[in-house]
């Protein structure tokens, strides 16, 4: 348990200090070797946990949630709306590497469903006008 939870430790490293927030197959097959994992464990580890990507990722991650109350509250409406807006499908980047939209499960924000979270920042209460709000916040930031 204690090399599982290393290991959870290490990826997370990996992913956080990667530019494009995943991780680079090259980088977790010299941590298996590093430290004598097996391959294909690690890549079950890092395939079963949807905060790892095995792709390269966008420089804000935006992960909607899906779960039960968010559905109840209209959140498949908000995932179309936000495709349409960065012109992208859920799981892709957009153009400019900017937005990467992932689906969530439950955020732990069912009081103020539909919820989403951008980065480590979390946003409740979603309706179409706010998540074209938020998104501006961004996009003054690029
Ligand atoms: S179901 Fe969406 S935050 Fe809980």
């Amino acid at each position: 348990m204690e090399e599982k939870k290393h290991l959870l430790e290490q990826l997370h490293e990996i992913q956080n200090n990667d530019d494009k927030h995943y991780l680079p197959k090259e980088k977790v097959v010299e941590l298996a070797k590093k430290h004598g994992y097996d391959l294909a464990q690690v890549y079950g580890v890092e395939t079963f946990y949807t905060m790892y990507s095995t792709k390269p990722r966008g420089k804000h991650i935006i992960r909607i949630c899906e779960n039960q109350s968010c559905h109840m509250a209209n959140s498949k409406k908000l995932i179309r709306h936000m495709e349409a807006i960065l012109n992208i499908s859920v799981g892709e980047t957009t153009e400019d590497g900017f937005f990467t939209l992932e689906l969530s499960s439950c955020l732990g924000m069912c009081s103020v469903s539909p919820a989403m979270m951008i980065d480590e920042v979390p946003y409740g209460n979603l309706t179409e006008d706010r998540i074209d709000e938020i998104l501006a916040t961004y996009k003054e930031d690029k």
